[in-house]
């Protein structure tokens, strides 16, 4: 191939159509073409789902349906700072919904949803693994551990 043509040549479409070639002839290709999509794109554009409809002939509405169904699924970019909050039983039990709560209420955003300055995405997780430091956090897969509410403030002010 040329130079100038590789210039034209999209690598996340490329990547798209090995996915799709790949997952094609599976039972059930359609969630894991949507996971790898959303790992290729940061989260699902429409062209990407028109794509992913026209390529295995499942009608768009269809997809709709299963993207907005399960909460894995994104349809607009997320913030440039991504926060979990865990939920899982260690955390949970040391406050975890207090964090979550006091998180909430500083971004005036609810679980799943992205600040409107695109500073922040929150979403509330399972154990992330560091249940000795419970109630955990991470941001941008920094951890966060052994949380009071009172410090969440000093915390986000880091994340620009
Ligand atoms: S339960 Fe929260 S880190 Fe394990």
């Amino acid at each position: 191939m040329c130079t100038a043509c590789e210039d034209l040549v999209d690598p996340k479409q490329i990547k798209l159509d090995e996915i799709i070639t790949k997952y094609r002839n599976e039972n059930g290709p359609l969630i894991p073409v949507l996971q790898h999509a959303q790992e290729v794109y940061g989260y699902l554009p429409t062209d990407v789902l028109k794509h992913i409809s026209k390529s295995l002939r499942i009608p768009l509405a269809r997809i709709y349906g299963v993207v907005t169904f399960y909460a894995q699924f994104r349809l607009v970019p997320s913030g440039r700072n991504v926060i979990n909050v865990c939920l899982g039983t260690a955390c949970h039990v040391r406050g975890g919904a207090k964090v979550l709560e006091t998180i909430e209420k500083a971004l005036k955003i609810k679980d799943g949803a992205t600040t409107e300055d695109r500073r922040f995405t929150l979403e509330v997780v399972a154990c992330i693994g560091a249940c000795g430091l419970a109630p955990v956090i991470s941001i941008n897969n920094e951890v966060h551990g052994r949380l009071l509410p009172e410090s969440i403030a000093k915390i986000l002010a880091k994340y620009e």
